[in-house]
């Protein structure tokens, strides 16, 4: 092994301190070089693509990426860099594949039949197919949908029916809806006609998407998320969304109340979440659990009246830890002993 870890930053963007990193990246290379290891960061452009290939695959044993696709230009250059690394033998915290499928919302469909998502959650590629399952989704009672492009609640809509609708198999077209936008929690008030033209924008265009999901109602009692650092939950974050009949977002803008909580304190979620590890990582590709990660909880009942957990999303493209700076010490023992798990591994199969 050669002990030595680069971490991939871009420069610019929201997420930076004042000395142009991201706050929790130094610490991170504090930690390592503690243990005796090498780290040191490298800003990603694209025209610097190819020495950064040679440089990494020489010197490195492992890349931490930190950079929010958002602030690229071109995110398939950088991709596409992340993936000729792994294929060199480097090792990917995350692998490139891994950061696409668990950041997408459309992870949701490939868990569908397992507990933590909902039997009648439903993704939409395109503008024909959003429009003719849509109307029937929407019978079935309020629904959320999800662009998959946007973050902090930006094109995610909970849509509700203003008034009864008619005996029928799908809501008509000019029935009025009540949509809530997360971003802000506003409601605008549209026919189911004009409301599914405005969707379109969510569905055209390169890796565009929409998923219906039912609108948890006990997303009033909090969403959960989980900080996950590799397999081991390491913090809880509880995100009370804001009083009011329509409110139901957790991002900060729209006034959700957050609080922080030790993951003992939710031992049960904790643990069923554990068990289903190996399934969510068969099916999202067999890669390796991203190094820092989150995945976001919201309570349900199930058919036995117990307590539920539905699954809402997961982060892993740059999910960062800058309120807990302590936790850069875990991550430089676990990015160690994945290294040095993967060297075993490498010794048993050239044995
Ligand atoms: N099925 C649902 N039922 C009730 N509320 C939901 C549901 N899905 C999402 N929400 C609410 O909407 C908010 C935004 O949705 P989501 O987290 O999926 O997207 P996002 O916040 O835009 O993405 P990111 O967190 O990556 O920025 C959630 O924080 C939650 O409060
Ligand atoms: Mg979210």
């Amino acid at each position: 092994m050669k002990k030595h870890v680069v971490f991939f930053e871009v420069e610019g963007g929201t997420d930076k301190g004042p000395d142009g990193y991201r706050p929790d990246t130094l610490p991170m290379l504090k930690s390592l070089r503690k243990r005796g290891w090498m780290a040191e960061v490298i800003f990603y452009a694209d025209e610097k693509k190819d020495e950064i290939f040679e440089r990494v695959v020489q010197d490195a044993d492992a890349y931490v990426s930190r950079i929010n696709p958002g602030n690229l230009k071109d995110e398939s250059a950088y991709f596409q860099l992340l993936r000729q690394l792994c294929e060199f033998g480097v090792k990917g915290m995350p692998h490139p594949d891994a950061m696409i499928g668990y950041g997408a919302k459309d992870a949701l469909i490939k868990l569908r039949d397992t507990p933590l998502v909902p039997e009648d959650t439903f993704a939409y590629y395109d503008i024909a197919s959003f429009k003719k399952n849509f109307p029937k989704s929407l019978k079935k009672g309020e629904r959320v949908l999800k662009q998959n492009r946007g973050s902090t609640g930006e094109g995610i809509w909970r849509v509700q029916l203003a008034s009864d609708s008619e005996e029928a198999e799908e809501v008509s077209l000019n029935a009025t809806l009540r949509c809530t936008e997360a971003k802000d929690n506003h409601v605008e008030e549209h026919t189911l006609e004009t409301f599914m033209t405005f969707c379109e924008q969510y569905i055209i265009g390169e890796n565009g998407m929409l998923v219906d999901m039912p609108f948890l109602p006990r997303i009033k009692e909090g969403e959960i998320r989980l900080l996950m650092l590799h397999k081991t939950p390491v913090n809880v974050v509880h995100k009370k969304p804001a009083e009011g009949e329509d409110a139901f977002s957790a991002t900060l803008f729209s006034g959700a109340k957050y609080r922080y909580d030790s993951p003992e304190e939710w031992g049960g979620l904790v643990r069923s979440f554990l068990d289903s590890l190996p399934v969510i990582m068969e099916r999202l590709g067999g890669y390796n659990l991203p190094l820092i990660w989150t995945a976001d909880f919201i309570l349900d009942t199930d058919e036995q009246g117990h307590d539920c957990y539905i699954l809402g999303e997961m982060n892993c493209s740059c999910v960062g830890f800058t309120s807990q700076l302590s936790l850069s010490e875990n991550v430089a023992d676990e990015i160690i002993s994945i290294l040095s798990e993967v060297e075993s591994m490498e010794q048993l199969n050239n044995r």
